[in-house]
């Protein structure tokens, strides 16, 4: 299953132009603002999928049957993109048990490989896992990500919760993922360029929220 927010017109789709703008990008703080707010959009879409259940409560009137989720989802994000995107999540599940992972990009001579080097995640036994990662380039990182998640237990459902998706991520992780799972873009796009940035996309989300990093 695949959701396409901007499939719908909404004010998500007001965010998402600020993000792509290069004349707004620059500004650091409403960068990470709207990616901050889109996680919260997504969020919301998100749980409409999830399981609920009813409970009592006393109003300072009378008792009320409310419906209410009944575990909050386990949200992992990939450092250190993921961070604004991941904080919006943060605001609508604020019970949420949390995960991290740290991966990178290794480019050597002949391809692209993704490097983990921290794994840090509660126990994932039948839960609800939304895996929060901006930019879906290639597919790679959240392939190895739900690799490197094998021996954390067997999720019942993974959300995977981007911003802009590219058409070649979408394709590989259907072709890869055998567990079950939903993709939750913001945007699609069409391709990817010769160093495997999304195009027309919106550039690099980790720098425009953080800052260049060397090495
Ligand atoms: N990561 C980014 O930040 N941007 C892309 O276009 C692809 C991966």
């Amino acid at each position: 299953m695949l959701f396409v927010l901007e499939n719908q017109r909404s004010v998500g789709n007001q965010f998402m132009a600020e993000l792509r703008d290069r004349s707004i990008q620059q500004d650091r703080m409403r960068f990470r603002k709207n990616l901050e707010r889109l996680g919260s959009i997504m969020a919301y879409e998100i749980s409409k999928n999830l399981s609920y259940g009813t409970r009592e409560i006393e109003t300072p009137l009378a008792k009320k049957d409310v419906t209410v989720i009944k575990e909050e989802p386990v949200l992992i994000t990939i450092l250190r993109a993921g961070i604004p995107y991941f904080n919006g999540f943060q605001h609508f599940f604020d019970r949420a048990d949390c995960g991290f992972i740290g991966a990178y990009r290794k480019e050597d001579s002949e391809s692209l490989k993704i490097k983990l080097d921290y794994v840090a995640t509660p126990d994932l036994e039948g839960r609800d896992v939304i895996l929060i990662d901006p930019m879906l380039a290639t597919g790679f990182s959240v392939v190895e990500a739900l690799t490197a998640l094998k021996g954390k237990g067997h999720p019942r459902h993974i959300f995977i919760a981007c911003v802009i998706a590219a058409k070649d991520g979408i394709g590989f992780l259907q072709k890869n993922i055998k567990t079950d799972h939903s993709i939750w873009a913001v945007s699609v796009d069409d391709k990817l360029n010769q160093q495997l940035y999304i195009v027309p996309g919106l550039g690099d989300a980790g720098d425009l929220s953080f800052g260049d990093k060397i090495g």
